[in-house]
């Protein structure tokens, strides 16, 4: 089937915490923007209009594929142009993935200002179809008071030398702190879960009932009991929960932002929203007891679902390092192997698709976009080593990698984890976004099966925003150009000698 939208995209006003008013980005006038709903193998077509005014904005399909139509992808400067105000683009593509998704804005560090929401894809064969009675979705987040517009340059500014992120004044479910979800007796849900927000991993957990995972970002897993979970920025968890056969209470569940990313902790912060599993409305809706004891659920134990085994030795392997730190003009970047992303002037697709036999070349895509331009078909190993003091949830567009490896906080680099290829699972969890620890690793490996430009970032927005970019593109070509392919590794150029790079 064909499933159309047709979202303008424009300011309304909004006051999700009930403590501040401001103007946030809605679509067709509403807030929360609607939510994307189709089934697989339909095509969705989206007619975008930009009614902002002041910004220029784009779409991301985040989890999706896109196979054979990058030019969908949505992220400014990589696959599109930004939509300038009073423009129109259509996005039209083929979904054949399960699960559960959400689109957000991936222009200019703007989703946090509410373009930002669900996109499930129903799936008649789902293997947990007749496991459980109904589906909820439910959305978690961080929330600001002020405009993206405005903190983006103060952040990314000398003033603020220690790159240290606004913290945010309240965590959301559903976008309001007022949540409760009716819930039957002797019934099992499944729960959609999506971390929308900007940058802070969430605690999870439900008073009185465990979760059962079956799905990571697309990815069915085999069923795995969970008592509280963590979900970083752009993650998601699908998990049943049966309810209890009385009504004779109601139970909170609760979301807790992981403050270990604040580098301050303002001491009026209340960094938890409840929301209550409603047996009876009559009954009380009694506060959580705010625990300490639950252990989150590791999600590298996960099986998927149809048991792929391990890719094969890596054709190639990418060797990154995050850092951050300063440049000359006294701002903190966020870099790896010493690289800043610097947009590009000119998307990165259009270069690759008018560049002809130069499109395997790296450098053509310029120093500062650090493409890796891979072949297609092989098999390619990212190494990520965390030279920073923060956690990351590194995200690659366009495929789902099987996470072979990731080492506890401060286990320093790869190099010193002693790990061999005997110490991998036999059959990774595979997922689209995965959380890398302080000072810690991670292994990722996937097949470079979908021609086309995708990025690989961290989805903490303050380090993915158009100018204090992490992020590299990763150019499948091969197919798309028609060439064999010529690697770079870029490993080991310098740092920009004491300046911003020029776009
Ligand atoms: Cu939610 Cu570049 O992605």
């Amino acid at each position: 089937a064909t499933v159309t939208y047709n979202f303008t995209i424009g300011w309304v006003t909004a006051n999700p915490d009930g403590a501040f008013e401001r103007p946030t980005i809605g679509i067709n006038g509403q807030w929360p923007i609607p939510r994307i709903e189709a089934n697989t193998g339909d095509n969705v077509i989206i007619y975008a209009t930009n009614q902002l005014g002041n910004q220029s904005t784009s779409l991301h399909f985040h989890g999706l594929f896109m196979n054979g139509t990058t030019h969908m992808d949505g992220p400014a400067q990589v696959s599109q142009c930004g939509i300038p105000p009073g423009s129109s683009f259509t996005y039209n593509f083929t979904i054949n993935q399960p699960g559960t998704y959400w689109y957000h804005s991936h222009t200019g560090g703007q989703y946090p200002d509410g373009l930002r929401g669900p996109l499930i894809v129903h799936d008649p064969d789902s293997p947990f179809l007749d496991q459980y009675d109904e589906e909820l979705i439910l959305t978690v987040s961080d929330w600001y008071h002020e405009q993206m517009a405005v903190m983006l340059p103060a952040f990314n500014s000398k003033g603020n030398p220690t790159g240290a992120e606004p913290v945010p004044q309240a965590a959301l479910f559903n976008e309001t702190q007022n949540l409760t979800v009716a819930v039957e007796p002797g019934k099992t849900y499944l729960f959609r879960m999506i971390n929308i927000g900007a940058f802070a991993g969430q605690y999870i957990w439900f008073e009185g009932h465990n979760m059962t995972i079956v799905e990571v970002d697309g990815v069915y897993h085999h069923p795995a009991v969970a008592e509280m979970i963590y979900i970083a920025a752009s993650q998601r968890c699908s998990f049943l929960i049966t309810t209890k056969n009385e009504t004779t209470a109601n139970y909170a569940f609760v979301a807790s932002m992981d403050t270990t990313l604040f580098d301050t902790l303002p001491a009026d912060l209340n960094y938890n929203v409840t929301g209550w599993l409603t047996y009876n409305d009559k009954e009380s809706f009694p506060e959580p007891a705010l625990v300490d004891e639950l252990d989150p659920f590791d999600d590298m134990t996960l099986v998927p679902y149809d048991n792929q085994t391990i890719f094969g030795e890596p054709d190639k392997i990418i060797e990154l390092d995050v850092i951050m730190d300063n440049l000359n003009d006294g701002a903190n970047y966020a870099f790896f192997n010493n690289i800043t992303y610097k947009a590009p002037k000119v998307p990165t697709l259009y270069t690759a698709l008018s560049a002809g036999e130069l499109a395997t070349d790296a450098s053509v895509y310029g120093t500062y976009t650090h493409a890796f331009v891979l072949e297609k078909g092989e098999v390619v190993q990212i190494i990520v080593n965390n030279l920073d003091t923060g956690r990351h949830p590194f995200h690659l567009h366009g495929h789902h990698f099987q996470a072979l490896y990731r080492s506890e906080e401060e286990a320093g680099t790869f190099e010193d984890a002693n790990v061999t290829s005997a110490d991998y699972p036999a059959i990774p969890m595979r997922r689209d976004t995965l959380v890398l620890y302080p000072d810690g690793n991670i292994v990722l490996r996937f097949r470079a099966d979908n021609p086309g430009i995708w990025l690989f970032h961290c989805h903490i927005e303050w380090h993915n925003h158009l100018d204090v970019c992490a992020s590299q593109n990763i150019a499948t070509t091969g197919n798309a150009a028609g060439n064999t392919v010529d690697y770079t590794n870029l490993k080991g150029e310098n740092k920009p000698p004491g300046r911003l790079p020029d776009g």
